[in-house]
Formats: structure tokens, sequence, C-alpha cells
């Protein structure tokens, strides 16, 4: 079975500790649960599986513009590899904040420009957004979070103009496109 990458469990690790309490927006096969078990609690619109070989695996089903999760119970909203597939990116980032504490984490995983350009090309369509990292930032502020700030897939966090020049790089040849907020 596949793994989420290191950078991913790194990242939501700088914010969690045990017993936060963790929702994953668009969950698919969950596979965030195995690093943090009881804390995790993962929401897709279908539960259905993938294949017959890459199952769902779901603990709620509902979609993220309509959750059906508590106000303010979350500790941090993680959406991996999913945003973009969201019908209403706008009313998925009120309900996300809705849900999560006071001070609480949105963790947005999603790829960049030049990553869903490549996809929808080999796919043959031009579905979905393709947004620069300041895009997706922009749109998450623009939505009431407070502290966007932009992450690089790496551990280490770099002295500002290290991470400039490292955003510029990501945005040309990396694939993702990584979203902190806070409520
Ligand atoms: C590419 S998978 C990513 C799964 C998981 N986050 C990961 O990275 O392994 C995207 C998932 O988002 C779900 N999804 C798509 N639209 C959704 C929506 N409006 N609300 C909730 N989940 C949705 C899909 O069903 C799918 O399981």
């Amino acid at each position: 079975m596949s793994k989420t990458p290191d950078f991913v469990v790194n990242i939501i690790k700088m914010f969690w500790s045990p017993g936060k309490k963790i929702l994953e927006i668009g969950c698919g096969p969950a596979l965030l649960r195995r690093e943090f078990g009881k804390d995790y609690t993962g929401v897709d619109i279908i539960s259905d599986p993938y294949s017959l070989d890459l199952l769902r695996d779901v603990d709620i089903v509902c979609s993220a513009d309509n959750l059906q999760v508590r106000d303010n119970s979350i500790d941090i909203v993680v959406i991996k590899s999913a945003f973009y597939l969201f019908d209403s990116h706008t009313n998925s980032l009120k309900e996300s904040l809705r849900v999560l504490k006071p001070n609480g984490k949105l963790l947005i995983f999603d790829y960049n420009k030049r990553t869903q350009k490549v996809l929808q090309k080999k796919e043959g369509h031009n579905r979905y957004p393709c947004w620069t990292q300041w895009d997706l930032k922009k749109l998450v502020q623009s939505n009431g979070f407070k502290n966007v700030d932009l992450l690089l897939a790496e551990d280490k966090p770099s002295e500002k103009l290290r991470k400039t020049y490292r955003l510029l790089k990501n945005e040309f040849r990396g694939t993702w496109a990584i979203v902190c907020g806070t409520k």
C-alpha cells in the first residue's frame, strides 16, 4: 500500500501533539490514520473503493462544503491532494473555518500550477484550477484565515530570503502548493 510522503507527516507534526484532533477532508484511503491513530478522522464525499486493491477508509461520508462535524471541534484540518477537486473552494474553506477551534490550523497540500497543467495534459482535460502557491494563499486569506503562509516540501524551516528563492524555484520545478492558515 502507498504511504503519505514524509514531508506531509513532518509538516502536520509541526502543529500536532497527542490528543489534538485532526480532520482530513477528502481522505480517500486515509493513509494518515496510521500516523495519528485515534486523533485522526477522515471525511470523504464517497466511501466506495477506488478499485479492488485500493479502498477508501472513511469515517464520515459528507462533502467538503457541508461537513457533518461540530463547530469548533477540530485542532488541525488537513486537505491533501483533494482541494482542487472540491466543487466550491470558498464554501469548503468556510466549513473548515467553522469546524476548527479558535487558533486551529488549516493545512492544504495541493498541486501547484506546473504540476496541475502536466496532469491535465496527460488526462486530456482542463477541469481543475491551476493555481500558483500565491493564488492559493490569497484564496485562503480571503476566506477568513489569519497568519496565512506558504510552506515548502522540506524538513528545515529556511530563513526568509532563502525561502523566497525556494518558493520561486518550487513554482517552476516543484510539485506542491502548501498553505497553512490559522482560525
Ligand atoms: C486524490 S484523492 C486524495 C486522497 C488522500 N487525501 C490522499 O492524499 O491520499 C482525493 C479524494 O477527495 C475526495 N473528494 C472529492 N471531492 C470531494 C468533496 N467535495 N468533498 C469531500 N471529498 C471529496 C475524493 O473522493 C477522493 O477520495
